[in-house]
């Protein structure tokens, strides 16, 4: 049985915006963006109608991995502010009636984290097991090749251990070399990770986006991976459930429902996301599936494939009926790791805005929690790379340095600089993002794509998102619904109804750049129209085409 709607947690109507705050906006000129910059473009956020602010890590921090590698839990990296900067921003987010949310980094530190420091300094350091160390393979001297503990790769290329040559030992990174991974077998790490957790609530902040937080419990006799793949070890691991509920009785559960937590989780199932987010079981609100994003990968994710539109709906829709009567799903496109949708499963060429007000409008009506990316509201699009020297993720730049430049198709298309490159203000040389060198390019394209000309224009990308979030806020059967899959087996019109008490919402959807005629079986072209992409009635869709009816 549902709570009753009044009861109901409030990040269910609520829509959530990211911040890549090194992207977003700079005050000071040094061409990377600030907490000044986010503060200054609040009353935009405000415009847009979003509810939370999720803002990607502002820690200390080395940004080897952009600030995914913090040194310092509880202060602020100066390249983006201070700590009153930080509380000057929490104040206008909260004085517009929204919220913010902390990225939490917390599977790893950054080497330079004074954790760290402590932990590799001996053997003997009493922060020496709050880390992964382990001696080299037996029989296998340290530093030769197959030394390492496992044959796990990492993330980011190469061996997943790192020989620390004063001890003779390896420790673990799932990640780059400068990101150590946590021991959270040790109950002293968990209690310094809850005490900071419950530090930023005080300071007011409203909640985390927890990164692979799912990494957290690892299979502590660390066997080896077929080729090297160690994620059956390290993914959900045996104590993760244990770990999630003692967070949440640590940290949040005398907070009386005031927060919001997402958990990023690659690999997560549907059966595991309905453990995780069953609010009986009080680990966390919603999880960050990756399913439909990696609909298009080959043998990895720089081999691209087309989508095929019926997996997209297969996907997704297995993902809204496992959650349909436990749980809650988030939704997403885009965030800083992903490419820009338009160029990814829309048209960023001759209907680039129809197809991002098309993918809207289809991600806003699904049933869950919509995560809107900084410029996704623009109609954003991939950068034109041409060269391995314009990479700046450490992820690409390492990919090029193994597969050279036959790797550049696949960087263009998949790399995470695609999400990165400054957001695009307004037509001025920079974009309006910085007075300086921006850190990223700014894509040539936004003397046409940016938001001063977006606000300007009625039927633009920025007012269609506008409108779905409005019609979030007031149709209670876009946040309650119950969620129908129609035409499953089409391979060009997605189409679902979305249903609540007496209301039915009919959502259609043109993925294709040629007219579509779909047959529902009934004239839904009667229907009282909602919400479209197009000034458009009757029974046919345009090219990316979407609408909204009630019936
Ligand atoms: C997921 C984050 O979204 C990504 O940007 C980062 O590189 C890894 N986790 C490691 O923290």
């Amino acid at each position: 049985m549902s709570l009753p709607e009044s009861t109901d947690a409030w990040w269910k109507s609520a829509v959530v915006y990211q911040v890549y705050p090194r992207s977003f906006a700079d005050s000071d000129g040094d061409g990377v963006g600030d907490l000044r910059g986010v503060e200054s473009k609040l009353d935009y956020l405000a415009e847009l109608g979003v509810d939370v602010l999720w803002l990607s890590p502002v820690y200390p921090s080395p940004q080897d991995d952009n600030g995914y590698d913090i040194s310092d839990y509880r202060g602020i990296e100066p390249v983006f502010g201070t700590l009153d900067d930080f509380d000057r921003l929490l104040a206008g987010v909260h004085g517009r009636g929204m919220k913010l949310v902390m990225d939490l980094v917390v599977n790893h530190t950054s080497d330079e984290h004074p954790w760290f420091v402590e932990s590799r300094s001996s053997k003997d350091n009493p922060k020496r097991d709050w880390y992964w160390w382990r001696p080299p393979r037996e029989g296998v001297p340290a530093g030769a090749p197959g030394a390492e503990p496992t044959n796990w790769t990492s993330f980011f290329t190469g061996p997943t251990w790192e020989l620390d040559e004063a001890t003779g030992e390896y420790y673990l990174h799932l990640f780059s070399r400068k990101q150590p991974d946590l021991n959270w077998e040790n109950p002293q790490v968990r209690a310094a990770v809850h005490e900071m957790m419950r530090w930023w609530l005080d300071r007011g902040v409203d909640g985390f986006r927890m990164d692979v937080i799912n990494m957290i419990s690892k299979d502590t006799a660390l066997p080896d991976g077929p080729g090297g793949d160690g994620s059956a070890h390290y993914l959900h691991g045996p104590r993760l459930h244990e770990f999630l509920r003692e967070m949440h009785r640590e940290v949040f559960a005398d907070r009386a429902g005031a927060t919001m937590t997402v958990g990023e989780m690659p690999g997560v199932t549907v059966e595991e996301a309905r453990l995780l987010t069953d609010p009986a079981r009080a680990e966390v609100d919603m999880v960050f599936q990756f399913e439909h994003v990696q609909l298009d990968h080959g043998p990895s994710k720089w081999d691209r494939t087309g989508l095929d539109l019926r997996d997209l709906k297969a996907t997704l829709g297995r993902w809204q009926a496992g959650l349909a009567d436990v749980g809650w799903n988030s939704l997403y496109w885009n965030n800083h790791d992903q490419p820009r949708v338009v160029s990814r499963f829309g048209d960023d060429g001759a209907h680039r805005v129809e197809s991002a007000k098309m993918l809207a409008t289809v991600l806003h009506l699904h049933r869950g929690t919509p995560f809107i990316y900084q410029g996704e509201e623009l109609g954003m699009t991939n950068y034109p790379f041409t060269s391995a020297a314009q990479f700046r993720d450490i992820e690409s730049v390492n990919h090029h340095a193994l597969a050279g430049d036959a790797a550049l198709p696949g960087l263009r298309a998949m790399s995470r600089d695609n999400a990165r490159t400054p957001m695009q203000w307004d037509a001025s040389p920079n974009a309006g993002f910085t007075t300086g060198t921006p850190w990223l390019p700014v894509n040539p394209n936004h003397t046409e794509v940016n938001a001063a000309a977006a606000l300007a224009e009625t039927d633009s990308v920025f007012h269609h998102y506008r409108a779905l979030i409005a019609l979030r806020h007031s149709e209670p059967t876009v946040v309650h619904g119950n969620f129908t899959m129609l035409l499953p087996d089409d391979p060009n019109v997605y189409a679902f109804s979305r249903s609540h008490r007496d209301t039915e919402l009919l959502v259609l959807a043109n993925f294709t750049s040629k007219e579509q005629r779909p047959d529902l079986g009934f004239p839904w072209w009667d229907a009282h129209l909602v919400l479209g992409s197009h000034s458009n009635r009757g029974a046919t869709l345009r090219p990316w085409e979407a609408r909204v009816y009630r019936q």
